[in-house]
Parts: structure tokens; sequence; C-alpha cells
């Protein structure tokens, strides 16, 4: 399929994904590797939430991301690796030593007793070896399941037991700036409680001291000399599992979002180039961490399929100094940058003196994702770090998305700040009122839903159809639910406002508040929680727990910490609430059912207008509430 080249182009190509969506999908599709070719290019019913893309087409992923690139770029960096610490050498990867590595690792895996469709954990930090992992797994049809490592035991212990995992590769540690992050010993914690898995593979980073119990924890580096490193791909079906990959839900345990081997495949390479217009040799870098979906889509998957170069970066933003970004931008002359609106507005604030020292005319193509990129960061990212030449391309899409949905296409589509702008081809959203009725016209505002599969959905929830059907497919019958609100403006542009469910997006991470409520559940002192999230400067949104206790606290500070470290401990640091208010009461109905949006205006310090309170079963709670806001 030709990629998009002028406006009248996208138009064209948009036209026919709509009209014959199956001739569309199988031009695009007839650009990879298949071993045999699908029999059906779509089945699929959004009643049942069930969809099958190039259904009995036979492929391996990795055959596509590398074997298939050795004859013309063998020698090419396929992965630009740059460390934390930025006196330690940056590693450049060919796609024949990635090529080398994948096989020696998926022979490792193999050699542990992984074969097809066991579930591998991968807790492990951006380091080659990570990269390494995900793809072995592809390659001998294991499926993956990463799990961030800011995650905490708790939350690795949902996550292995729910994907009943075999077998975990992760490090001695992980560095994070100038922190070392114990890695090891929080796999040690979580396998506890574990009964699945036989076998851990451990990564030397840090050189840190791990306890290694014998029998189930062996040395990745001790591992990786004993096999060759040749190792055929196995043959998957385009329906075969990929990933599982969780993601937080608006109530109860994570939600493992299972993604496939073909449709996934061809639509994060067909995003990949079209929304970036990915150029040959461009040096291509998303910040993301692998542990989340835009690492897995657009640091792996799509880039490499499309034999791009792609670079990987193990420290934060912040560190040694808050130029760190535009550092790696300069060393690596990297042209096409791709970010999340928190460290935007989070190096924003520092002085632009950071920003001025380094040479950015490398860069061509800018990009956001994770959350609603508010004008002014738009702006300053545009003006100062695209010097006014790059488009922003604001990429819109989900966990069970997989790729990008809506989102401007470099130097065609034009753009307007703040808005994810129009629909890929292939994806065709509705805008829904509250009734269920869908709104036909522009300039109108509601929920955002999909009428149409796009290849690399989500396929299920691990282990639990019913609650995707239900999640998804219930809300809006006959159409798949975002969870999101959103405009269309006069032109038919897109602007996603945010999540209409309980879902809170804290520095582009993801998270239930039912969750974050039943962490601070476990404080013995701590009887009934709330948790909303609240406007903030840098995160997007806060977060604020309204907690009630057995006894009014003496200490509110020391419980306050408490009630932090205790959600680190149980989800991870990125869970901690900002704000923790102790009230005797939550305004309920009479039914029972906590008054949320009492709770988010009071977090977001709006008190003017909370609209009726009458109706709860004890209104006087709202003004110890509003007197007692932070
Ligand atoms: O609310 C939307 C927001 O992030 C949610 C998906 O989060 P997650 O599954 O963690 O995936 C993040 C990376 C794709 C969406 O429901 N979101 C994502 N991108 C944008 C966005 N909101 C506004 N604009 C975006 N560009």
């Amino acid at each position: 399929m030709e990629i998009i080249h002028s406006f009248a182009s996208y138009i064209d190509q948009y036209k026919r994904s709509i009209e014959n969506p199956e001739e569309f999908w199988t031009e695009v599709a007839n650009d990879f590797h298949w071993r045999k070719n699908w029999d059906s290019v779509l089945e699929w019913d959004f009643h049942k939430a069930e969809v099958q893309w190039f259904k009995d087409g036979k492929l391996n992923i990795t055959e596509n991301c590398l074997d298939r690139h050795l004859p013309t770029c063998a020698n090419q960096t396929a992965i630009i690796w740059e460390p934390n610490d930025p006196s330690e050498a940056s590693i450049h990867i060919t796609y024949q030593e990635l090529y080398v590595n994948v096989c020696r690792v998926a022979n490792m895996l193999k050699a542990n007793g992984i074969q097809k469709g066991d579930r591998v954990c991968i807790y492990m930090p951006m380091i080659p070896e990570v990269a390494y992992a995900m793809l072995a797994c592809a390659r001998i049809g294991a499926v993956h399941s990463v799990v961030f490592a800011g995650f905490s035991a708790g939350s690795l212990i949902d996550r292995i037991n729910d994907a009943g995992c075999k077998l975990v590769l992760t490090s001695d540690g992980a560095y994070r700036g100038d922190k070392v992050i114990g890695l090891k010993s929080i796999i040690d914690e979580a396998l506890e409680k574990c009964p699945t898995v036989e076998r851990v593979i451990v990564a030397k980073r840090t050189m840190s001291r791990v306890a290694m119990k014998p029998g189930r924890d062996v040395w990745w580096n001790d591992e990786v000399k004993k096999v060759t490193d040749s190792c055929a791909a196995e043959e998957m079906d385009a329906e075969d599992l990929l990933f599982i990959l969780y993601t937080s839900g608006s109530t109860g345990k994570p939600k493992g979002m299972v993604h496939t081997c073909g449709g996934y495949m061809v639509f994060t390479n067909y995003t990949f180039r079209t929304a970036f217009q990915y150029q040959e040799r461009q040096v291509y870098w998303c910040t993301a961490d692998v542990g989340w979906i835009t690492g897995h889509s657009y640091i792996l998957y799509g880039p490499l399929s499309a034999g791009a170069i792609t670079l990987m970066f193990e420290g934060i933003p912040s560190w040694p100094d808050m130029g760190r970004f535009w550092h790696v931008i300069e060393k690596h002359r990297v042209n096409i940058f791709y970010t999340a609106p928190t460290a935007i507005r989070s190096l924003e604030k520092a002085p632009l003196s950071f920003v001025k020292q380094y040479d950015l005319h490398s860069l061509k193509v800018l990009g956001t994702v994770g959350e609603p990129i508010n004008e002014e960061a738009w702006h300053w990212y545009h003006e100062n770090i695209g010097h006014g030449k790059c488009p922003v391309i604001d990429t819109w899409w989900q966990t069970e998305t997989g790729g990008f949905m809506i989102s401007p296409i470099a130097n065609i589509t034009k753009l307007k700040p703040a808005y994810a702008t129009l629909p890929l081809p292939g994806i065709q959203p509705a805008v829904m009122d509250e009734n269920g009725n869908e709104l036909l016209a522009n300039g109108v505002e509601g929920r955002l839903a999909i009428r149409f599969p796009w290849p690399s959905m989500a396929r299920t929830i691990y282990g639990d159809h019913q609650r995707f059907k239900d999640t998804y497919f219930s809300t809006f019958p006959g159409k798949y639910f975002t969870g999101d609100g959103c405009k269309r403006d006069d032109e038919g542009y897109y602007r996603i406002t945010g999540r209409v469910d309980d879902i809170i997006i804290v520095s582009g991470h993801n998270m239930g508040t039912a969750e974050i409520e039943s962490a601070i559940d476990e404080h013995s002192a701590v009887c009934e929680t709330a948790v909303v999230g609240y406007p903030h400067d840098i995160k997007g949104q806060g977060i604020y727990a309204y907690v009630i206790c057995y006894d009014r606290p003496h200490e509110e500070d020391k419980l306050r910490n408490e009630i932090r470290e205790l959600v680190a401990k149980i989800i991870g640091p990125i869970a901690k609430p900002d704000k923790i208010q102790f009230v005797s009461g939550l305004p309920k109905t009479r039914s029972g059912k906590i008054m949320r949006r009492i709770l988010r205006k009071v977090a977001e310090g709006d008190t003017s207008n909370l609209g009726d309170v009458t109706t709860l079963l004890d209104p006087s709670v709202v003004d110890e509430i509003k007197a007692g806001a932070i």
C-alpha cells in the first residue's frame, strides 16, 4: 500500500477503507511476509465482542521485524540504546545483531521449558535485553506479559497469577536517575504468592547483590551461553496470542488485554509509517517505557517491522538535569520525537536555557500521546522544541486499540492545537449522546465510540470474555465504547476531552480509582475511601483521596504518609495519592452510591455549584467536605 503523500490521498485512502475495508486491509497486509495467506480478511460481531482478522493466515511477527530486513539492512542500526547515565556509552544494535540476540534468547527460553502458548512475565528496565526478551517470546510463540518495572510486588502478583505465567524474565536491578531499584527483590517478594512460576532468569544490569533461589533462579548470562544463535520462527496463526498487557479498569482488578499476531502487526506498522511519515534511515525516538502499550507498538513492533532506527532510552527526563531529552536528541540526531504531555509540561517549567544549549535542528516531526495536551504545552513544544517547523502529531489511542486511531498525518493534516484531528484510514469514530444516540452532525460533544473493527483491536480480556463484552460493547450495543469524551468541531476535527468513567490518567498512566481505593482500605485505621482525579499542572490529573477512619486520626500527616507508602507498596509509587482529606462521611445517595460528581468538584476547588444535594442520605457531610478541602 502506498503511503499517504497528500491530503487528497488521505481522503482517497480513508474513503476506500470505509467503503471496502476488506480490500483496503488486504492491500496493506500484502506488504508483509506471510507463510500462508488468510482465508478470510475479517469476521466480526460486536454484539458478541468477537473479531478476527486474516483468519488462517500464517506468519511470525519476528520474521517481519527481523529476517526480512536482513538481505538489505543487516548492518543498519535497528536499536540505539541510550543508557541512564550519560557518561556510559550508548550502543547501536544492527538488525543482524538484534536477530542473533533474539534467536539466542528464544533458545534460552526453550531450554528453560517454554513452549508455544506459555505465558512469560517480563519485569525489566529499559535495557536491550528487554527488547530481545519480547521478540524472543514472539519468535517461539510464547505470550509475553510485560509488567512496568515501576509496579510493586502486589501488582505483579495479580498480573502473574491472572496470566498463569510459567517463567519470569527480570534483572538484578534498574537505574532510574540517581536511584537503583531492586527489581529482583520485588520479584522474590511477589513469587511467594505466584505458584505457577517455575523459573526466573535474571539479567545483570546494576550488579547489585541479589538472592538466587536454587532450582528456580538462573542467570541470563550463563543461560544464553548454553544455546546456539539459530532459532527458526514458530508458525503462528494470525489470531494466535502475541501478548497480554494489563490496563486498569474502572472496577475490580486490572484487565489483561489480549493482542494477536496478524492484525496487530499490520496496523502498528501502517500507522507508524503513515502518521509520522517515517523515511528510511531516520532516527525515531519514543520516550515511553516498554511496560506500556506505546512501548510495545511504537518502540518495538511498529518501527522494527518498518525497518526503522528506534531509540530506546533507559533514563528519565530530569536526570542528570532537565536538559536530558534535548541532549539525547542532539547526540543521536533524532528526527522524530514522540513523548507524553506530562513530560512536556514538566520540562516547560524548567529554564529555557536547558533547551537552548542543544542543537535540535535534526527534528522533523514531534508527537504526543497518553492524555489530552493543553494548548499552552502544545505551543511551547511546537515553538521551542520544533522551532515552529515540526508538526505535532497528537495521537489518540489506547492499550485496547493497539495502535493510533485518531491522529494527524505529519505535514499533511492541517493541525489544530490540542486536537487529535482526524481518524486514520480504517477508523470510524461515532460521537454518542448520553441516551445512546449517535450524533451525526459536526459541532457536537459526547462520548467516543467506534463503529467498525480495525486490525489491532484487543480481542478479549484474558480469561474473562464477559468482562470484555460488558466493558466495551454493552454501553452502545453494536459499537466499541472507548470510555473517553470528545468534541467534534465544525470541521469534523476531534478533540479528546478525557475519561468519562472512573479511570484517571496521572502522568500519562491509566489508573482505576477502585484499585487505589482498595489499596488505601488495606490500612488498619481506614474504614472507607473514595478516590477522584483533579486537574494537576504537570501530571494532568492528580489523585485526591477522601478517607474515613474508624477513629478521628490524632496525627493526620503521619497517617497520610503511611497511606501513601502503603499504596506505593501495593500498587506502585505512581499510584500514591497527592492529597488525602480525612472526612467523617461521604456523600451517598439513599441507595448507597457515592456521588463522585460532588467529590470531583470539591477536589477541583469548585464548590460554587455542587448541584442538588438534597437527595443525599446525609447532606451535612457536604459542608464538612467543603470546609476541609485541601
Ligand atoms: O483517555 C485517553 C488517553 O489515554 C487513554 C488510554 O490510556 P492507555 O490505555 O494507558 O494508553 C495510553 C497510550 C496510548 C485514552 O482512553 N489518551 C491517550 N492518548 C490521548 C489521550 N487523550 C487525549 N489525547 C491523546 N492523544
